[in-house]
């Protein structure tokens, strides 16, 4: 166990995420030297203008040789993600990766052995498990179980690009969701089906519709696009004795949940019609935090305790499973897949 509350950390990518990462490496306690690494030299040159670091590198190999350096965060291109962590771990330094970790499950599968072998902390930037709205709802479902048996989960994550350059929308988008239900409920889906259209600039979907049918009886939806003229991170969750609607996007009244009772009648004794009556409406209180800062400081805890975080690898390890199942969907144009 590490003793000395400050951690020296080095970020490997200063490109869009990678700019919202450092600000909160730099403004966390538990920071100790930082160091920063791209291959663009200017974003480099610019890092250091705007913040006291440590030192930078356009070449990442030259981090692993630095044995000061105990932890590396990678927020590079999903397709380099693999080498990068691996290099990282095989020098000793626990890993931050973003999502997705790998490009599949034979890397992350590797990845989490090299960890685990060497006791370093592998973790995943599945940001909205540390995003305090996902927290409070995972209360509703699993803790106080006032939603009751869950029904279904419609998703849409949706705008306007940004494009990744090596990942499709599915990859990109609708792996958030696919953390958040893994999260949220504590099964796993048995089948999924997606379709999608492809982009023919880009080579790859840009707006995908993915299903997940569960054994439980639950249902799952995802849309996930990157050519929507407007931007919507909305989740509506049905369970037997409530519905909530998550949405991202708005500044304070994130979740609202709905009281609701399901009135059965008889049509003269033929068909068995089934109705729904609202009740109360709640707009759950919580702590608003950026979801970042706790990734940062999740991570800085999970080294500091030699404990999983709660995005580690394993659970990765299945969100990635699950979209390599969907991709295969999509190329049979939408056909169900088993989840093994
Ligand atoms: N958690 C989230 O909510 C979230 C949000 C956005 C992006 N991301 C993830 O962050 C990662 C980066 O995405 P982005 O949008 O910032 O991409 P980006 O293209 O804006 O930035 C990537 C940066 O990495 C640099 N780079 C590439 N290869 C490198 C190497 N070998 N060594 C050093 N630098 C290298 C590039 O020069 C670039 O500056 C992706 O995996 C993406 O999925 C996560």
């Amino acid at each position: 166990m590490n003793r000395n509350p400050c951690i020296n950390i080095a970020l490997i990518g200063l490109g869009y995420w990678g700019k919202n990462l450092l600000r909160n490496i730099v403004q966390s306690k538990y920071s100790g030297k930082i160091y920063v690494c791209d291959t663009d030299a200017l974003l480099v040159q610019d890092a250091f203008a705007r913040y006291r670091l440590s030192g930078s590198y356009t070449d990442a190999d030259q981090i692993f040789e630095t044995p000061e350096i105990e932890a590396v965060v990678i927020a590079t291109p999903t397709s380099s993600h693999y080498e990068l962590a691996r290099k990282a771990l095989l020098a000793g330094k626990h890993v931050l990766i973003e999502k997705p970790a790998t490009t599949s499950t034979a890397q992350i599968a590797e990845l989490i052995s090299i960890a685990e072998g060497r006791k370093l902390t592998l973790m995943v930037d599945h940001i909205y498990l540390y995003n305090p709205a996902v927290l409070k709802l995972r209360e509703f479902i699993t803790d106080h179980k006032s939603i009751g048996k869950m029904h279904y989960i419609d998703s849409t994550r949706i705008n306007l690009g940004i494009y990744q350059s090596d990942v499709n929308v599915l990859w990109d988008l609708a792996c958030h969701d696919i953390a958040i239900i893994n999260y949220l409920v504590d099964e796993r889906p048995v089948s999924v089906k997606a379709i999608g259209r492809v982009n023919p600039l880009h080579g790859m979907e840009d707006v995908a519709y993915l299903f997940l049918q569960y054994d439980s009886g639950l249902l799952a939806h995802i849309n996930a696009s990157w050519a929507s003229p407007v931007k919507i991170r909305k989740m509506i969750l049905g369970g037997e004795k409530q519905m909530v609607i998550y949405d991202d996007i708005e500044p304070t009244n994130k979740l609202i949940v709905y009281d609701y009772e399901q009135i059965s009648e008889n049509d003269e004794g033929k068909n068995q019609l089934t109705d729904y009556r609202l009740g109360n409406v709640v707009m759950p209180k919580f702590e608003l935090r950026e979801a970042l800062t706790n990734v940062v400081d999740g991570f800085y805890e999970a080294i500091r305790s030699g404990l999983p975080p709660l995005a580690d690898g394993n659970n990765a390890a299945e969100v990635i499973h699950i979209l390599e199942c969907a991709q295969q969907s999509l190329h049979l144009g939408g056909e169900t897949i088993a989840i093994r």
